[in-house]
């Protein structure tokens, strides 16, 4: 098993990465000292994989656990959803001791969390993510919340799990497209901070998808959790050096809404939004063409589909207007000057961007 250490100011969130860390689950939270009445929040199908497997080991520990399902997908993430839970937590007779098991994706995780934070003032929080994405980014840094009819996570608090368990293993009942969509995030990682990592990728990158090297796997996800939660520690409450994290998601989140949030998956709108900034680097004369090749080949790899039919750059343009991390000061741009490089800007000038949004949703990818 290996551990990573997320470091903030009130608190240290350990997360522990390994596969089978399912079943140990009742030992790890009796390492961390989590006693208290468990409640577990999972979607209908991950609830249906695995529900079972957590409830057994954490009965066989002699511990108990009420099991509360909410729908599964991005519309789990509403206030409807919250106010079923906070319903059956009121209703239940919970107290300030009961700890929150997030099992699930992005989704539980950002809804769980959230009622975490808010039920009595705030409760404890253990996330068990079960997706990539989730391993690697959506359960570490402490962000919550949910949708709003007029955005996306618009309504959320900072709260950070005591706990974040990895289990691995829990990957192979995920479909291969939401495999390479998670893997969108890590090769994010690479390119924003860590050549070796991208090298890790560039060379492995079927073994991992199909999680042939158990090793291999534990490690990138271990490397991507280290990079989160060394930025994320830097700048818990997203000020400076965290927008970092952003690279490739000002054009990513513009044809994930474009997309209606359903044509595209969360990593594969990223994976097409790196390639749009790849582009804007080249073009303002940061990056070099072979490096920039060099990192377009890797997102080539990773399969994003095509962008859904009738899609204008103008639609895209005008989404990105309305993301909630443009500031007063215009858009901030993060952009590389080499694979496991990046940098931030406001100096990229506005007729530069339709080019940028073509080329992020081209079919191939040759740097300019
Ligand atoms: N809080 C953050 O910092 C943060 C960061 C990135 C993304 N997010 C959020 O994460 C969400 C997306 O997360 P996601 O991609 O994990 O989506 P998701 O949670 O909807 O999961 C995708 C699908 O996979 C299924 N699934 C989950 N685990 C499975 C498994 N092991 N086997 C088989 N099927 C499984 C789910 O039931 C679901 O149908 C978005 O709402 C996004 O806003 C949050
Ligand atoms: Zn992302």
């Amino acid at each position: 098993m290996r551990s990573v250490r997320v470091e903030l100011q009130r608190m240290v969130s350990p997360i522990h990465i390994g596969f089978g860390l399912l079943e140990r689950m009742p030992e790890l939270l009796a390492r961390h000292n989590l006693q208290g009445e468990l409640v577990i929040i999972s979607d209908e199908r991950v609830a249906g994989l695995y529900g079972e497997r957590l409830l057994t080991a954490l009965g066989a520990a002699g511990r108990s656990a009420h099991f509360l399902r909410v729908p599964e997908g991005e519309g789990a993430k509403s206030l409807e959803q919250c106010e079923v839970l906070w319903r059956k937590l009121i209703s239940g007779g919970f107290s300030r001791s009961t700890i929150i098991l997030a099992l699930g994706g992005g989704v539980v995780g950002d809804l769980a969390g959230f009622v975490a934070s808010t039920f009595l003032r705030g409760v404890r929080l253990v996330q068990i993510p079960t997706t990539l994405l989730a391993q690697v980014d959506s359960s570490v840094g402490g962000k919550t919340g949910i949708n709003h009819p007029l955005g996306k996570n618009l309504i959320g608090a900072f709260h950070q799990p005591e706990l974040v368990c990895i289990d691995p293993a829990l990957l192979a009942t995920l479909e291969r497209r939401d495999r390479l969509a998670g893997l969108g995030e890590v090769a994010k990682y690479a390119l924003i901070r860590d050549r070796a990592l991208f090298t890790l990728l560039a060379l492995n990158l079927e073994a991992l998808t199909e999680l042939a090297y158990p090793e291999l796997c534990e490690s990138i996800i271990e490397t991507s959790c280290t990079i989160k939660a060394e930025i994320v520690s830097a700048d818990e409450r997203e000020r400076g050096e965290r927008v970092l994290l952003n690279f490739g998601h000002t054009i990513g989140h513009a044809l994930e809404a474009a997309g209606g949030f359903s044509h595209f998956r969360h990593g594969e709108a990223v994976i097409r939004g790196m390639a749009g900034a790849i582009w804007l680097s080249r073009r303002i004369g940061r990056l070099s063409r072979a490096e920039a090749q060099t990192a377009l080949d890797l997102l080539t790899r990773l399969a994003p589909p095509a962008p859904p039919p009738g899609l204008r750059p103008a639609d895209l343009l005008a989404w990105m207007a309305r993301d909630k991390k443009r500031g007063p000061e215009g858009q901030t741009w993060i952009l590389l000057e080499g694979v496991g490089k990046a940098f931030i800007t406001r100096e990229v000038a506005e007729d530069l961007l339709p080019p940028a949004l073509a080329f992020a949703c081209a079919g191939e990818w040759r740097a300019p």
